[in-house]
């Protein structure tokens, strides 16, 4: 049976559906002094008795956090007999060191309290791929760059798929095989962490007359992408489109965006927005 998260809820439809899993009927209430209590039902709990448990939960929150706690806890007083926990998209997962002496790393921390609820873990495209080591549960990293590929136009003007970093290369590059052409290249991106400000520079990859398609892990404030399209702009570029796994997409993302002027972007439903085209529920099946 398959526990949907709050946020979750599209995406675990989708994989219930393509799995054969029945969709558990969640509800997320909240207690008067702010406690929250995700439940299943009576009868859904009497179903999941000796079958196996799949929590999808993306923790975009920390309400998020706890109520997949809460779903995992759900599931074993229920009497499940295996708790497999998706995470399409990791909070906390960029938090993967102590930066400055004296931080905690909340990667760590939030693997460890999930380990303690399930048996295993499945994590979509995070930004870091160690952090899995900080489950102690077997955890397997579930790829959904080549997905991104599918909502892109097939009329596309001798593409260029651009990672704005050389860390996003890969993501680039597999977008570019599953488009089935082009070639893939990156920015150089130097970010200012008191103000967030960010610097994009093309160096020498050619766009002159081409279309773009700037390809990323995750998109949050908008400030990687806006600040890259602006710099295509400065070289006769043809359309630029925007692909992202996660897109998170905080705060005034879109007006930059829009404001910089791109052609078209879409994400996954890891996060589930107005331009999560692309559904993960097909990789995901594969390891569910
Ligand atoms: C960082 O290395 C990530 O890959 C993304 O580039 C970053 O999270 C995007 O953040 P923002 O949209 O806030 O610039």
């Amino acid at each position: 049976m398959i526990l949907p998260g709050s946020h979750s809820q599209s995406l675990a439809a989708r994989l219930a559906a393509a799995t054969d899993h029945d969709l558990a009927r969640v509800t997320y209430d909240q207690f008067p002094d702010g406690e929250l209590c995700a439940a299943l039902t009576e009868a859904d709990a009497d179903a999941l008795a000796g079958t196996h448990a799949v929590v999808v939960a993306s923790t975009l929150t920390s309400d998020a956090h706890l109520e997949l706690l809460q779903l995992q806890d759900a599931a074993r007083e229920a009497g499940a007999a295996e708790v497999t926990t998706v995470l399409p998209y990791m909070g906390y997962g960029r938090q993967d060191e102590a930066f400055t002496p004296g931080q905690p790393v909340s990667a760590r921390a939030v693997a460890g309290a999930i380990s303690a609820g399930t048996d295993r873990v499945l994590l979509v495209s995070p930004h870091e791929p160690d952090v899995a080591d900080f489950f102690d549960v077997p955890c397997e990293t579930v790829a959904a760059a080549p997905r991104l590929a599918e909502p892109l136009p097939d009329d596309l003007a001798d593409p260029v798929f651009v990672a704005p970093d050389e860390g996003a290369i890969a993501i680039a590059e597999r977008a570019r095989d599953a488009y089935g052409a082009g070639t893939a290249d990156y920015f150089e991106k130097e970010r200012d962490y008191d103000t967030g400000d960010v610097e994009i520079s093309p160096g020498n990859t050619d766009v002159a007359g081409r279309d773009v398609v700037l390809v990323d892990d995750i998109v949050a404030t908008g400030s990687t992408m806006s600040e890259a399209i602006d710099a295509l702009h400065d070289r006769e570029v043809g359309r630029a489109f925007v692909v992202c796994v996660h897109p998170l997409l905080v705060g005034n993302a879109r007006t930059k965006l829009e404001r910089a002027g791109l052609a078209g972007i879409w994400g996954t439903d890891t996060v589930e927005r107005d331009v999560s085209a692309v559904s993960v529920a097909p990789v995901l099946a594969e390891f569910v």
